[in-house]
């Protein structure tokens, strides 16, 4: 019998067309993410399932699943998979690092420059017909060659802004769980610093930590009241990893002079008040939506899947799980 393979959402065809050649594979059709009722019923009787970042999946459900060997989430984060509960029940659980690193730093980078020279504010006074010729005072903003970025997280993504950062002549400082490599930090200009270093003397701070209990509200009222007055804030790893309520709070203050976020605390739900705050710039959790990055998770998600099955390590089998398989 061929073994089944659940995709709790269309992704990129690549992919999906890699598993039809060797497995039953169904896609949970939408509209939508799958519903927790279908995603239970799945779970029990499929040998690998291809998850999302917004997919919760939990104890409960890993209890249900008698024939699953494989998690293979469509995202290099994975807090939204139990790795104890899945190590407990000897399923593996595979991530999608490095192919989406650039397209990450990019959008990183193009919140920023957003922000610094206020292109979303411009764009719509431009719409609305505001312009009425050239003004020397129209629209000053921030330059960033010579200001200091706080790469909070020092990741290959965190590695990506820090480049894409000294290429503009910023100066860039870093904090992380641990220091990088003395090589890499010449190669970037980059020079580790603690957490308080990083709050105080940083212009821009740009947020690159995985979700874990250490980074949850890491960006909390202590650490806002730390930072630089008019810092400016970039967000594309986690929500949560920023107290969203208090970042309301500064940006009405003017001490956060602008907020770029793709990611949420209670994603989907964003909190109300930033829709009206004209300094922040918001998307739709898209960092690593480029064409080439999203087809290249979806051969990445295949290859594990087929690793899985097939009784090999895959690839990009999560650090965590590295002795058990
Ligand atoms: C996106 O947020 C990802 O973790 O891949
Ligand atoms: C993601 O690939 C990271 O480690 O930052």
């Amino acid at each position: 019998m061929k073994r089944k393979v659940f995709f709790t959402r269309r992704i990129p065809e690549i992919g999906i067309k890699m598993l039809q050649k060797k497995y039953e594979v169904e896609v949970f059709p939408g509209p939508g993410n799958v519903d927790r009722d279908t995603l239970v019923q799945k779970i029990q009787g499929c040998d690998a399932i291809v998850t999302l970042l917004s997919d919760k999946i939990d104890e409960e459900l890993l209890q249900k699943a008698a024939n699953l060997k494989i998690i293979a989430n469509y995202a290099v984060g994975y807090n939204n998979i139990d790795i104890h509960a899945a190590m407990q029940h000897k399923i593996m659980v595979t991530n999608t690092p490095g192919v989406l690193t650039n397209a990450t730093g990019e959008i990183a980078f193009a919140l920023m420059i957003t922000l610094t020279r206020r292109i979303i504010e411009a764009d719509r006074f431009t719409r609305n017909g505001e312009f009425i010729g050239w003004d020397p005072l129209l629209f000053l903003g921030d330059e960033l060659k010579g200001k200091t970025v706080g790469i909070l997280g020092m990741g290959r993504i965190g590695q990506d802004m820090a480049s894409k950062c000294k290429a503009f002549g910023m100066r860039v400082i870093y904090h992380s769980r641990k220091p990088v490599s003395g090589e890499i930090e010449q190669k970037l200009d980059a020079v580790y610093c603690s957490l308080d270093q990083l709050l105080s003397q940083s212009d821009v701070i740009s947020v690159h930590t995985p979700l874990n209990d250490k980074t949850y509200h890491l960006l909390g009222r202590e650490s806002f009241c730390k930072m630089k007055n008019g810092v400016y804030l970039v967000n594309t790893s986690r929500g949560e990893v920023i107290d969203e309520g208090v970042l309301v709070e500064h940006l009405k203050s003017g001490k956060v002079k602008g907020a770029g976020l793709d990611v949420y605390e209670y994603e989907p739900e964003i909190t109300r008040e930033l829709f009206s705050l004209s300094n922040v710039v918001l998307l739709p959790h898209i960092g690593s939506a480029t064409i080439e990055t999203r087809n290249k998770m979806s051969e990445m998600v295949a290859r594990n899947v087929i690793a899985g099955l097939e009784g090999e390590r895959p690839e990009n089998l999560v650090p965590e799980m590295s002795d058990l398989f």
